[in-house]
């Protein structure tokens, strides 16, 4: 290819996700194949700021395409966000030789990518790493499918001992404004309610829920809980709010945290982290710059960075319905 790009940086940006990994391997294996160099940027845009670069070729990725993280670490860097730090970043880019770089992230990681590319017209294409699933622009991000995964496993261990015990289980997901992976593990684990940022049914919505769930045989319950719901009590605040208005429950809480974030990449997340990283290289080297790959109706898209920060991710209202339906 008679690209004017010759050196193409990667690294992966905010909270890590599961896929990522098979994404820089493959971001590094299109390069080889095309024969353009690669370079990995260690810490996000810290390393970038520090130069701490190391060029990478087909080997370097060997066998990572099944392990949780990221091999090039990860951060969230404030002196990114001065002028001052991002001129460095590019002081650093340029002495390296590197031409355009694939950044590996969520949002906020976009967000640095988009400015840097305004001021210094570099090219920069994105592909969306995140659990959460709240990018614009894709119908998945790397990580979401194996973060359902380890949820509805984890519920699924916590549903055997509810029931032993005839307890009623709130268990706190990640989804810090959006509830796509409550929504999603709650339907797939078989929760009773579901509480998410898009939906504020209220508390009373909840007890009465939870009354008609007793009064109809069931024993046991799980509440998923987004993070980011709206009710206005965390988790704790909950489980004291229901033993206070139905003491007939015994109550307890599960906070997943971070396990939500690790683990061995799922299939689906591998194969779109493939795809995605050929992609992100293919589009760079036809001077395409500013985008964001996506997968929509499982065909690859690309999304102005811009549109993918600002857009909003909408819930899933058929999903809902769904999860209204089956807890019957
Ligand atoms: O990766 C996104 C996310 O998982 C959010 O759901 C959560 O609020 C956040 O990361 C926590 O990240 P950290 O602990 O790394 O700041």
């Amino acid at each position: 290819m008679g690209s004017a790009i010759k050196k193409i940086g990667v690294f992966t940006s905010g909270g890590d996700s599961p896929g990522m990994n098979a994404a820089i391997r493959s971001v590094v294996r299109t390069c080889a194949y095309l024969k353009v160099d690669c370079v990995g940027i260690y810490r996000g845009y810290q390393g970038m700021i520090e130069g701490d670069f190391k060029p990478m070729d087909a080997r370097s990725v060997n066998n990572i395409i099944n392990k949780g993280g990221t091999i090039l670490k990860s951060a969230r860097c404030d002196d990114f966000r001065s002028a001052e730090g991002r001129k460095r970043a590019h002081e650093q880019l340029k002495k390296e030789g590197i031409d355009a770089f694939v950044v590996i992230g969520g949002d906020g990681s976009f967000t640095g990518a988009m400015i840097f590319n305004q001021e210094f017209d570099f090219p920069v294409i994105g592909i969306p790493g995140t659990i959460d699933n709240d990018i614009f622009g894709t119908t998945f991000t790397l990580g979401f499918d194996t973060a359902l995964n380890t949820v509805v496993e984890a519920i699924d261990k916590i549903r055997d001992t509810a029931s032993s015990h005839n307890r009623l289980f709130f268990v706190e997901v990640m989804g810090r404004d959006v509830g796509h992976i409550a929504l999603n593990a709650g339907v797939g684990a078989g929760a009773e309610e579901i509480l998410i940022p898009e939906e504020n049914l209220g508390l009373d919505r909840l007890l009465e829920s939870l009354k008609r769930s007793k009064k109809s045989g069931k024993s046991s319950s799980i509440v998923i809980v987004a993070e980011g719901d709206k009710t206005g009590k965390n988790v704790f605040q909950l489980k004291e709010y229901v033993e206070e208005h139905l003491p007939i429950y015994d109550v307890r809480v599960s906070v997943l945290g971070h396990m939500q974030r690790g683990g061995s990449p799922s299939c689906y997340d591998r194969v779109l982290a493939s795809r995605m990283g050929v992609k992100a290289v293919e589009s760079i080297l036809e001077g395409k710059t500013n985008l964001m790959v996506g997968v929509s109706d499982n065909k690859l898209i690309l999304t102005p960075i811009n549109k993918a920060i600002k857009g909003h991710t909408k819930i899933d209202k058929e999903l809902i319905r769904v999860s209204e339906i089956m807890t019957t």
